[in-house]
């Protein structure tokens, strides 16, 4: 079926962009329109109403725009927002969520780590899934100060390699086998986190999940029949950092929002 409309995608930042490069990849007809939250961010710390209220705002942004497909490109906001999303709005919604099944699946050591924020790993919808896996120890931390830090364009800083230093060593110690990005933001730490692990240690993310599934409810929505013009990206804060971390490639709007 031929939809000519674009993909709408948000985030409480820059972070979702990592969604947004594994969708443009693999679907590189469509059209798609990024939203960066920047000025909320970062949600990891606000509570649930707070974080279903930012999300409808940036959903109504995105359908005033004409999208016919929302990604949630948060584990924040999936994970405290995507039901009151689907109950308000009839268009469909992909939700991102920490990777644990592959993790808990794959793991020798029958221990993995998970970095998420205090959001996440404080949901219900997160908690859930973590209880399907009741022999598997879990590992979780909350990633605190990291996406101020990658919102600032500090990724590189003394004070990202500090904080990820007290993050990973506990995990590191504690046997994990498997590490799950839970933050759509941390895809943009990898090479840090590389430095600090040892190389048997696996880093798991879901962007290319989250791409796979955007092209299977396409195939109910509509796909669009050709090239359909340049991504663009709007953002409610400075645009310095947003099209830095997008290779100063593409369009970035301020907008308040
Ligand atoms: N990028 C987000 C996530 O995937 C949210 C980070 C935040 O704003 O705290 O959880």
């Amino acid at each position: 079926m031929e939809n000519n409309k674009p993909i709408g995608i948000f985030d409480s930042g820059i972070g979702g962009t990592s969604i947004w490069s594994a969708i443009h990849q693999l679907l590189p007809n469509e059209k798609t329109i990024y939203l960066a939250d920047s000025k909320n961010a970062p949600y990891g710390q606000k509570s649930k109403a707070e974080i279903v209220a930012l999300s409808m705002k940036n959903t109504d942004f995105l359908l005033e725009m004409d999208c016919k497909l929302i990604v949630v490109a948060c584990n924040t906001a999936t994970t405290n927002a995507i039901l009151e999303l689907r109950a308000k709005y009839d268009v469909p919604f992909i939700g991102i969520e920490p990777a644990i099944k592959p993790a808990a699946t794959n793991s020798r050591t029958q221990t993995i780590g998970i970095l998420a924020t205090k959001g996440t790993l404080n949901s219900e919808l997160f908690n859930k899934t973590a209880e399907k896996y009741q022999d598997i120890k879990i590992i979780e931390q909350i990633g605190h100060g990291l996406v101020q830090l990658i919102e600032n364009g500090e990724i590189d800083s003394v004070e990202m390699k500090q904080l990820l230093y007290s993050y990973l060593v506990p995990m590191i110690d504690a046997n994990i086998d498997y590490l799950v990005l839970g933050c759509s933001h941390y895809p943009y730490l990898i090479p840090q986190i590389k430095k600090i692990l040892p190389e048997h240690i696996k880093i798991i993310d879901s962007g290319e999940a989250v791409a796979r599934q955007t092209q299977k409810v396409l195939e109910n929505v509509g796909f669009s029949s050709k090239r359909n013009g340049e991504p663009v990206f709007y953002t409610n804060s400075n645009s310095k950092v947003l099209s830095e971390i997008l290779g100063n490639q593409y369009k970035v709007l301020e907008k308040d929002f």
